[in-house]
């Protein structure tokens, strides 16, 4: 039986409430950044003022390689949300991705929940968002030209999260078809189309046919910050399934897997999971990402200090990474890119 709106509505703001309040952190299982210390090069040339963060992303130019992950609409309680973040996102100039647009597709109800972002941020790229399990049954693909154009959508993200779906309640663990659909709904939209996970990573062999069939965009949202199961297990409140907690691929492995990839194919690689500061921010990137991401400390900052309190935040961060390209020896991201890190274990 389909799901009411209202119920897909009340979930957006379960899920807000516990990522705010209960610690929905992965418990053992870490993102392995903390597996890799830098190489410190004595003899740096790098004039550290002249580091220049700028970046293509999707036919834009952001002045940080960040975005703020797709959180939230869909629910009166989340036009405010929404619109912080976009303020944030478009005094940095960098990305933001909106949250699932599953809603939009049912009800216009909610969709000022949505257009608050583009309305606050103009001119950055704005990503769009639907659920892989919507998109594996669709016959045509007007309702995803619809839902893209209600952002002015500089692309299209597809959470694909079946850990997620499978232990959710009323969740939808059917991905049949969902590679075939990809591929045509890759040829019918005009604008590129991504793919992301929510928390348990994507591997280098679902990546390669992910971008067989046209995606431009893999967000390997590895394991390590968010758990995604962790949440559907609070919310069922009932015992089982903690056995899947900590599922998934954690962080750094899916970047520097799915980064072997770059040859062959053209597309960019979105670093994500548990990316929680700076350090973690370069790592990503020194790892293979063009850019990192972050959802949940950016909300909790956003909660605590407003959209100013997360620009500050991205700022600091972005000194952090300038630090350490400087220490490194990199002048640029590209260059932080190549054999900057060590496994700590060969230190010793
Ligand atoms: C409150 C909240 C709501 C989220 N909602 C969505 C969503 O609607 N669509 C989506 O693709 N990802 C969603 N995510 C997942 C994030 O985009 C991200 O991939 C995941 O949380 C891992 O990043 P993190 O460890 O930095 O939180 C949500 C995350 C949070 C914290």
């Amino acid at each position: 039986m389909a799901e009411s709106s209202n119920h897909i509505s009340q979930r957006k703001i379960e899920h807000l409430e516990l990522c705010l309040t209960d610690d929905v952190a992965f418990k053992q299982k870490t993102t392995g950044f903390d597996k890799y210390e830098f190489i410190h090069c004595a003899i740096t040339e790098v004039e550290i003022g002249k580091i220049d963060f700028k970046t293509n992303f999707f036919g834009k130019e952001i002045s940080y390689p960040f975005l703020i992950s797709c959180m939230t609409g869909g629910a009166k309680e989340t036009e405010n949300i929404n619109g912080q973040l976009a303020l944030a996102a478009s005094e940095l100039n960098i990305a933001i991705g909106v949250g699932s647009q599953r809603l939009a597709l049912e009800t216009k109800q909610f969709n000022e929940s949505y257009k608050i972002i583009r309305k606050n941020a103009p001119k950055i790229p704005v990503l769009g968002n639907i659920g892989a399990a919507q998109i594996a049954k669709l016959k045509d693909y007007d309702g995803i030209k619809y839902i893209a154009e209600l952002v002015e959508a500089d692309g299209m993200f597809i959470h694909a999260n079946p850990v997620q779906e499978l232990l959710q309640k009323r969740g939808e663990p059917d991905f049949s078809g969902l590679l075939r659909s990809i591929e045509k709904l890759v040829k019918f939209i005009n604008i590129p189309v991504i793919v992301k996970e929510v928390g348990a990573g994507i591997s280098k062999d679902a990546a390669k046919k992910l971008l067989e069939a046209g995606v431009k965009g893999i967000d390997v949202a590895g394991a390590g910050g968010t758990s995604w199961a962790g949440v559907e297990i609070l919310r069922n409140n009932e015992v089982g399934n903690y056995e899947f907690w900590d599922w998934g691929l954690p962080a750094s492995y899916c970047i520097r897997t799915v980064a072997e990839l770059k040859g062959k194919f053209d597309f960019i690689l979105i670093g994500s999971g548990g990316v929680n500061n700076g350090i973690e921010a370069a790592k990503a990137l020194a790892l293979g990402a063009d850019i990192a991401a972050s959802a949940r400390i950016i909300l909790h900052e956003l909660n605590k200090a407003g959209a100013e309190g997360v620009q500050i935040l991205i700022k600091e961060w972005f000194e952090i990474v300038r630090k350490i390209m400087f220490l490194t020896g990199s002048s640029s991201i590209e260059e932080l890119k190549t054999n900057k890190l060590i496994r700590k274990e060969k230190l010793y």
